[in-house]
């Protein structure tokens, strides 16, 4: 995967500064929407060297009018996402802040339908929308949306599922007013990670055989960031000299309900051999934690419960003690970043063709802090 991650520079009174727990490095973390600036992108570098042969670039989205009078289509893979919707709703208000007027934002539900999808797309393009912002039901239709999109003379901003590499090449190859924006899942899943070696195997090896026993709650499969959290999570556990034992791997869909279910199975089946839940996001921890509770287990004393997303229910069962650690989904930055994004298009600035941003680690005595930021 290609990662020009860019420093998104998000200068605002509101900013609080977070201690990643790796390497302590300083990443920042990003504000909500009031009193924010745009972010400063560069212009894109398109790529030297490439095979295919290079078709027209396409012309400068839009002269610098007002941004009032522009209108944005939003299409959002399925909105009942709980971490979409923190999304979409930031997106919003973000669009807003910086002068788009509402009744030219319309955001649209995909319900986790390519096919719907598709044709919300088409809808867009025939009611000349001045820019897209998408997120695909599947990353691997994004050929396809692109090269629609991109004969509309439309600018692209996919957010949250990032289209595999061969597709990002294209749009540096040609030129095109197309780009990512989002996070490197591989990040998160390293921090999940990262939280169970942080416990040192004697508190987590509770059964004794010298290894990390889990299981793991898969979100989309489709999807790169449910992919790389489920490697990078158990990657960093075997990075750091742990043997493992996988009891369980399966796939919850990002759905609470779907995780409640497969991990009262795997506790059913493994009992208490069941020492580590690693959850590709949040929503399905929330249902793991009910499966835990519910078979009379006890998170932080015989038995150990990671997510990401850092949605306020986490966060408060992280302070409590009752899940281990989540980790910071910055829907803050990636959401803005989006939306400048689009408005370096319409004004013809242009982007970079990869737009990145960091995840956060959160354990206990980092739960409040982000707390504080997401409510
Ligand atoms: C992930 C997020 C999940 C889900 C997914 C949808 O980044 O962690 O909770 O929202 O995106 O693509």
């Amino acid at each position: 995967m290609k990662k020009k991650v860019l420093s998104i520079m998000m200068a605002t009174a509101m900013i609080a500064t977070l201690m990643m727990g790796c390497g302590n490095k300083e990443t920042p973390a990003s504000a909500p929407a009031a009193d924010t600036p745009a972010a400063e992108t560069p212009a894109a570098e398109p790529e030297a060297d490439t095979e295919a042969p290079a078709a027209d670039a396409q012309e400068p989205a839009a002269d610098s009018g007002s941004l009032a009078d522009k209108k944005v289509g939003v299409c959002i893979y399925q909105f009942s996402d709980n971490f979409m919707t923190l999304f979409r709703t930031e997106l919003e208000n973000y669009l807003i802040a910086q002068g788009f007027s509402k009744d030219n934002i319309k955001i649209v539900d995909g319900a986790n339908d390519q096919a719907t999808q598709s044709g919300q797309i088409d809808n867009f393009i025939a009611e000349g929308v001045d820019v897209l912002i998408i997120n695909p039901v599947n990353s691997s239709s994004a050929e396809t949306i692109t090269d629609k999109v991109v004969a509309a003379n439309i600018p692209l901003v996919y957010i949250n599922r990032e289209p595999g590499e061969d597709e990002e090449k294209r749009w540096a190859d040609n030129d095109w007013n197309v780009t990512y924006v989002g996070c490197d899942a591989r990040q998160s899943g390293t921090f999940q990670g990262e939280m169970i070696v942080d416990l040192g195997l004697e508190k987590v090896d509770m059964n004794g055989n010298g290894k990390v026993d889990y299981i793991m709650v898969e979100g989309d499969p489709e999807n790169v960031d449910a992919q790389y959290r489920t490697e990078f999570s158990v990657k960093a556990l075997t990075d750091a000299g742990l043997e493992v034992e996988c009891l369980s791997d399966q796939v919850g869909n990002w759905q609470q309900d779907q995780a409640q279910a497969i991990v009262a199975n795997a506790l059913a089946q493994y009992g208490n051999d069941v020492e580590v839940v690693f959850c590709n996001n949040d929503a399905m921890a929330l249902g793991a934690l009910q499966a835990i509770e519910a078979a009379g287990r006890t998170v932080g004393t015989d038995i150990y419960l990671v997510g990401v997303d850092a949605l306020s229910e986490a966060l408060e069962n992280v302070l409590a003690g009752t899940m281990t650690g989540t980790v910071f989904n910055d829907h803050f930055s990636q959401s803005h970043s989006a939306a400048d994004a689009a408005i370096n298009y319409l004004t013809g600035a242009g982007n970079e063709h990869y737009i990145g941003c960091d995840y956060v680690k959160v354990t206990q005595d980092k739960a409040q802090e982000v707390l504080d930021m997401v409510k």
